[in-house]
């Protein structure tokens, strides 16, 4: 059953340069229990196309269009109000940077209790429990008193941690986690990916992860979302996906995953290495946005977008020369 139907979201900002199109057409799905990544190099729209779904996107500069559904309510016609209700209740959110999403001058206690006490009607008693309870289910030792601390006196892991948890407070239905272990360092971005793989698993929650980590996507996705240029070029099961990547531009990006055998390169190497780079969004090149960058482009591919096709069962890739074949 589908939580999330995003259908033709498009979302430019007006800047002095021009109109910037940070989303242009984007459709996907999010079904109940299915986690869901978006990946792409960074300037993509990611992050754009989540905060339009979660009615986040208040720049007075956007212009929105299309529609979000989720539970059959169009969420770009929510008033302000709604909006915030949706999101901490029915939407956790996870953001990449802890520092920024919690509040430096707030206890833990606080943070973690203030949803408990806005979206619910648990007692005072009954939030501070849950908040315990909370951060025992996110991993932290001694959660009493990690209540009174405040964010400075964590550690980056810890913190992502007590974000999670402030995510989880009001058992929403779907989590949206934004790169959530970028910031991070090697060894805790892993046990962070393992709590967040344990509690998908122990809870069912629907799930939306933006990462530009092909291991991430690997380690937690059921489906795929490719963006590029604001645009999706492919979506497909994770295993079609990585079996037989039918965009030139996915195709980049598997063969642009670090080599974890080469001392060279760093463990969090970024996608750095797909020849190129993303174009301008306020300059967008005419037919498909990858063209300038594609060892595949035919002629059509600089008059035309090509629109998504089915190239396998639930894999459709919006190209005009796909691959058919399995990677090397
Ligand atoms: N408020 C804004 N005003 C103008 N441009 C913006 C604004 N927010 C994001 N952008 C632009 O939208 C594009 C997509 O950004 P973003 O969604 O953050 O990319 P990603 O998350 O994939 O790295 C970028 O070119 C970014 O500069
Ligand atoms: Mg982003």
């Amino acid at each position: 059953m589908t939580l999330l139907d995003v259908q033709d979201l498009s979302v430019t900002f007006d800047t002095p340069r021009g109109p910037l199109h940070a989303a242009s057409g984007v459709s996907f799905s999010v079904a109940r229990d299915e986690t869901v990544a978006i990946v792409g190099e960074s300037g993509c729209g990611k992050s754009v196309t989540v905060s339009a779904i979660t009615g986040m996107l208040d720049a007075a500069n956007a212009r929105i269009s299309g529609a979000v559904l989720h539970d059959g309510a169009d969420v770009l016609t929510a008033t302000a109000r709604e909006q915030r209700g949706r999101l901490g209740r029915a939407i956790g959110m996870i953001f990449q940077n802890p520092m920024t999403s919690l509040n430096p001058v707030l206890s833990i206690g606080y943070q973690l209790t203030e949803p408990l006490k806005l979206h619910t009607a648990l007692s005072r008693r009954e939030r501070r429990a849950w908040a315990i309870d909370l951060l025992r289910q996110v991993g932290l030792s001694d959660p009493e008193k990690r209540l009174g601390q405040y964010p400075h006196e964590l550690s980056g892991g810890m913190r992502q941690r007590v974000t999670i948890a402030i995510a989880l407070a009001c058992d929403p239905e779907l989590i949206i986690a934004d790169e959530p272990t970028t910031a991070l360092d090697v060894t805790v971005q892993a046990q962070i990916l393992d709590l967040l793989r344990a509690l998908r698993r122990e809870r069912g929650s629907s799930m939306v992860m933006i990462t530009h980590d092909l291991g991430v996507v690997a380690a937690l996705a059921d489906r795929v979302v490719v963006m590029y240029a604001g645009h999706v070029v492919e979506t497909a099961p994770v295993a079609a996906l990585f079996a037989v990547p039918a965009h030139p531009y996915t195709a980049a990006l598997m063969r642009a995953v670090p080599d974890p055998t080469d001392p060279r390169e760093r463990d969090d190497a970024p996608l750095h290495h797909v020849p190129g780079q993303v174009p301008d969004l306020a300059r967008l090149p005419q037919g498909c946005p990858f063209q300038p960058r594609c060892d595949r482009a035919v002629a059509a591919c600089v008059q035309t977008m090509p629109p998504a096709m089915e190239i396998s069962p639930g894999q459709c890739a919006a190209c005009h020369n796909p691959c058919t074949e399995a990677r090397a």
